[in-house]
């Protein structure tokens, strides 16, 4: 077994966009600290699941929109009737790497509506989803993956940086509403990662690459494994008087 420092044993964590990216990334580190993983994503992420597997890991993988009241129900359901709790959520799920940057003007409020629906009100109902169990269970841990953006005020795709704003703000209310609940929510914010899904769009690569290098204390690229571990401790015991945080994790780029 892999875990040599099981941080998250017997932990079941639910990892939303668990496919490909970040949310891989951010299953595989959970399992190998000892978690047991339910890796969600809109098609069942099978390559996390045998990733995952091959190295011993525990995991559950289930397709579910986070859209759907009913797919992310489904998703509880299952976790609970294989595991009995639900001890943390990772709220990944998102919509940026398809994003073309832009000026505000040529965004439709379509396009606003449609990425809301997901990056927060997505969020949000996994959260009113899931917040009743912990309850029930005396506790647990949210973890909202934000963006640099909001904190830098990054131009040029004003609704995903809204978006993240919200989730900021989401995350430090809802750390305060939940408190008494033992139910500690923070946020990890990365700063401009080549996940697969932004290695497929030129148009932010060519944009973002070399800026955001050059503007890091650390002057490399950033990739998913540099997310990984602020999320892990985060949801482990190291962290459990630590709530409504949202921690930059993008080499000395932005200081919060
Ligand atoms: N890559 C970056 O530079 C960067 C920087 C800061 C924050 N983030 C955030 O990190 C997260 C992951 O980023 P990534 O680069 O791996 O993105 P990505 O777009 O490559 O992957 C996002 C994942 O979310 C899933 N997803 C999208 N809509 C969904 C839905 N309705 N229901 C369930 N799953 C859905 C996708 O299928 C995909 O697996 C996102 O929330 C993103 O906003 C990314």
């Amino acid at each position: 077994m892999m875990a040599n420092h099981p941080i998250l044993e017997g932990k079941t964590v639910i990892v939303t966009g668990a496919g490909i990216g970040i949310g891989k990334a951010i299953a595989l580190y959970l399992a190998r600290k000892g978690a047991f993983v339910v890796a969600s994503d809109v098609k069942e992420p099978t390559t996390t699941a045998s990733a995952i597997q091959s190295e011993g890991g525990q995991v559950l993988a289930l397709a579910a929109d986070v859209t759907s009241a009913n797919q992310i129900q489904a998703i509880i359901d299952a976790t609970l009737r294989q595991r009995g709790t639900i001890d943390g959520l990772v709220n990944n799920a998102g919509i940026y790497s398809s994003i073309v940057p832009r000026p505000f003007e040529e965004i439709s409020l379509e396009e606003w509506r449609q990425l809301f629906e997901v990056n927060v009100f997505g969020l949000m109902s996994c959260c009113q989803a899931i917040v009743p169990h912990m309850k029930a269970n005396g506790g647990g841990r949210i973890v909202n993956i934000v963006s640099g953006t909001p904190f830098k005020g990054i131009p040029y795709m004003l609704h995903y940086v809204a978006s993240k704003g919200a989730v900021v703000a989401i995350t430090r209310s809802l750390a305060n509403e939940l408190g008494s609940s033992n139910i500690l929510v923070n946020g990890v914010a990365p700063g401009f990662t080549l996940s697969e899904g932004v290695l497929e769009n030129t148009v932010q690569v060519d944009r973002l690459r070399e800026v955001s290098r050059n503007a890091r204390s650390l002057a490399r690229d950033q990739v998913p494994e540099d997310v990984v571990g602020a999320v892990g401790f985060f949801l482990s015991d190291a962290a459990d008087f630590i709530t409504g945080q949202t921690m930059l994790v993008d080499g000395g780029s932005y200081f919060n």
